[in-house]
């Protein structure tokens, strides 16, 4: 049976070195458009992004986070996914749904992706979600759950296989028994 979900999700990969290559303006509102898709609840679609394209402000955004940020510093896009949090419970879980769709979308245009995490990381003097939200003039009253490092692939990872999957995670109608 066909599954083209599968085929997709089992060749996306977290990638990390880019090529330099620039993305199309077009390919990444292709890939914004899926994450507008993304399900939400209450189906409020509350998140919101942040897309960078000028590499210093790149930069600056990696040196937000105090340590683990490099894949941003060759990126060629960053999409910073945030929400206002003043009245929202489920934001985190929305906008990690939201952040899954970018990824998936940008497998499907061969684009290099990875999720570059900050919520409850370290800044340099604040936290990373404070000073990436001082750096974009993001409201105090939101919250930034990730970046999303986009760039053309600049390394070769192999695509999952059956023999990847963690078959013993899905049990059926117990706990005790596996699928
Ligand atoms: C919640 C979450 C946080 C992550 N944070 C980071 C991160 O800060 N830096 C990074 O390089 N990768 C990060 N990743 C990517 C994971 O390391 C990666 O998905 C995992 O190692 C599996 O590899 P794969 O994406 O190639 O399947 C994160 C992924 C998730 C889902």
């Amino acid at each position: 049976m066909e599954n083209r979900l599968f085929e997709l999700a089992r060749r996306r990969r977290s990638c990390r070195r880019y090529t330099g290559e620039k993305i199309s303006d077009e390919i990444v509102d292709e890939i914004l458009k899926v994450a507008l898709l993304a399900p939400s609840s209450w189906g409020g679609h509350p998140i919101e992004f942040v897309v960078v394209r000028n590499k210093d402000v790149i930069k600056k955004i990696a040196r937000c986070k105090r340590m683990g940020a490099d894949p941003l510093t060759q990126a060629d896009v960053a999409i910073v996914v945030m929400a206002n949090t003043s009245n929202l419970e489920l934001w985190i879980e929305d906008a990690a749904v939201a952040s899954t769709y970018i990824l998936l979308a940008a497998e499907q245009y061969d684009v290099g992706a990875c999720w570059i995490h900050i919520r409850n990381r370290a800044g340099q003097s604040l936290s990373a979600d404070e000073e990436i939200r001082q750096l974009l003039s993001v409201p105090d009253n939101f919250s930034v759950l990730n970046v999303v490092a986009l760039g053309g692939k600049g390394e070769n990872k192999s695509a999952r296989t059956e023999k990847d999957l963690a078959r013993k995670n899905i049990h059926r109608e117990k706990f005790s028994l596996r699928y």
